[in-house]
């Protein structure tokens, strides 16, 4: 399969010829005829679980820019895209973006940071945020704010955008050699950890200081909290064992509780995986990558190295640890759960479903609306189960001009309670709410997942949506992109 044989969704002029496509493809995902708007628009219904109120269902996803200072502070490209997740109308702003909680733990070297230093820049963060959110919808009554903590572990690269300088907590036969690492190369040690788990708690209390409501504990991606829960081959306390695979977040979860009583907690989870994907080398052809194909050994089998899949199957998923995991979740007292999938660097047809390919990817395997059916579907698996959980769906920006009608539907069905928009937010950060309100819908500025957002970064260069936001098409680094796309 390649971009050129999948049905462009831009080309579908009506509803109904939508649901047709998504039944050639045998889909089930709920999609409404009509738009229902006012105070009677599924998106606008309040959610409440104890303390927490949220003013209505859509959520903005965590979308880093890659664009800090070196040392962890916001730019002005920062604060513009902080300024758009407000304008989204959104009342439930699921961490803004990936924040180290050291240096050692960025994923770029204009990753920000939380650290004393900081403070200043963030707080501006917010109250830009607010403060766009307030001209939007008027107020900001019911707006819950959250900042998603990290640690990048495998995929951290503090320094130098071209030098990785992985944390890793087990050898992983095929990351490990995608990373050039050494068989002897050294694991975190138990005290490197616990040190690790100090610094989350110092960043929440930071968290808590400049008055967000919540915090992320980063558990997805591929990043060091996703990368605990597969950690079936490490020895010692936080490996083997489910018990032991989840102490970092439980003790994470004990120290918050102690330094930052009355800050909420959330996770975000890529629920399932499959296996890294490569492109087909067969059907690569003159420096274009080919569909991605899995990186399947008979060796591998069963796989051992992954969470929510399937170890005799693990092209497939599998959802009992998954479920184990929000059974922990409602056990500690946490309620907000971001459902997420895969990770970008070694699946990313899983994690952001796109007709175009990152420059490190490879051509769709599948029609995206299969990616996107697939999370959906998982989501809602685990929703069913766990009715009294707040939980945020995602990877719904291929929907394009269809994103209204099926999250409207998704939330009256009970799919899930929040719709979290990740790329669109890029190009058209207020479709959602406009469609709500009613108000027309324009055409142009729809994500059409072109992947430069994730190319630019690839290449060191700061995300943005160049395509299509004037603001990057016409920037310094639009020329140095197109550049990098020819190689
Ligand atoms: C440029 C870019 C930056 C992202 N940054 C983050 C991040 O900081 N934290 C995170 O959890 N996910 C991040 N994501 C993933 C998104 O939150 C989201 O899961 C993904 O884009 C799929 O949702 P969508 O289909 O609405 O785009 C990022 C994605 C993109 C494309
Ligand atoms: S570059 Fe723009 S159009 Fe392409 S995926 Fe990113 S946000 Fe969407």
């Amino acid at each position: 399969m390649s971009a050129e044989s999948i049905p462009r969704l831009a080309s579908f002029k009506s509803v109904p010829r939508f649901k047709e496509h998504l039944q050639t493809l045998h889909l089930s995902v709920p999609c409404d005829d009509d738009l229902v708007t006012g105070p009677e628009c599924p998106l606008l219904q309040p959610l409440k679980k104890g303390s927490i109120r949220i003013g209505n269902r859509i959520a903005a996803q965590p979308m880093e820019g890659w664009d800090g200072t070196s040392d962890g502070n916001p730019t002005e490209r920062t604060i513009r895209r902080w300024r758009h997740f407000g304008r989204s109308g959104a009342k439930l702003i699921w961490g803004g973006e990936a924040v180290a909680v050291s240096h050692e733990g960025r994923a770029n070297p204009n990753q920000l940071v939380i650290a004393d230093h900081t403070m200043p820049g963030l707080a501006e963060l917010y109250a830009t945020l607010v403060d766009d959110h307030r001209r939007t919808t008027g107020s900001d009554h019911d707006l819950l704010i959250g900042l998603q903590l990290t640690h990048s572990g495998r995929f951290s690269r503090p320094n130098a955008s071209s030098r990785t300088e992985p944390r890793i907590l087990y050898h992983h036969p095929i990351l490990d050699r995608r990373l050039k690492l050494p068989q002897d190369f050294p694991v975190l040690s138990d005290g490197e950890i616990s040190s690790i788990i100090e610094d989350f708690h110092r960043a929440a209390k930071r968290a808590q200081d400049l008055g967000f409501h919540f915090v992320d504990i980063k558990h997805c991606h591929g990043y060091l909290g996703h990368e605990f829960l597969s950690a079936h081959t490490r020895e010692g306390s936080y490996g083997g064992n489910f018990e032991n695979r989840t102490r970092f977040l439980r003790e994470v979860v004990q120290g918050i509780r102690s330094v930052a009583p009355g800050l909420e907690v959330g996770v975000r989870l890529s629920a399932f995986d499959t296996i890294p994907f490569t492109p087909d080398p067969d059907r690569s052809l003159n420096g274009k990558p080919g569909p991605g194909i899995p990186e399947i050994a008979s060796e591998l089998l069963p796989y051992h190295w992954g969470f929510g899949v399937n170890p005799q199957d693990p092209i497939t998923s599998d959802a009992a640890e998954p479920l184990q995991f929000l059974r922990l979740l409602q056990d500690l007292n946490i309620y907000l759960v971001n459902l997420t999938a895969g990770s970008p660097y070694y699946n990313p047809h899983i994690q952001r479903p796109a007709l175009f390919p990152p420059s490190d990817g490879y051509q769709p395997p599948e029609d995206p609306l299969i990616g996107v059916a697939r999370q959906m579907e998982f989501t809602h698996k685990l929703k069913q189960q766990f009715p009294d959980l707040i939980v945020v769906g995602t990877a719904y920006s291929y929907l394009q001009d269809f994103l209204p009608y099926v999250t409207q539907a998704a939330i009256r069905e009970n799919w899930v309670d929040s719709v979290g928009i990740g790329r669109m937010l890029l190009t058209y950060p207020e479709f959602l709410w406009e469609a709500s309100q009613g108000r027309a819908i324009e055409h142009k500025r729809i994500c059409r997942t072109f992947s430069d957002c994730t190319t630019a970064p690839r290449n060191g260069l700061p995300s943005g949506c160049y395509p299509l936001d004037s603001y990057y098409k016409h920037s310094e680094f639009a020329s140095l992109l197109a550049e990098a796309k020819k190689h």
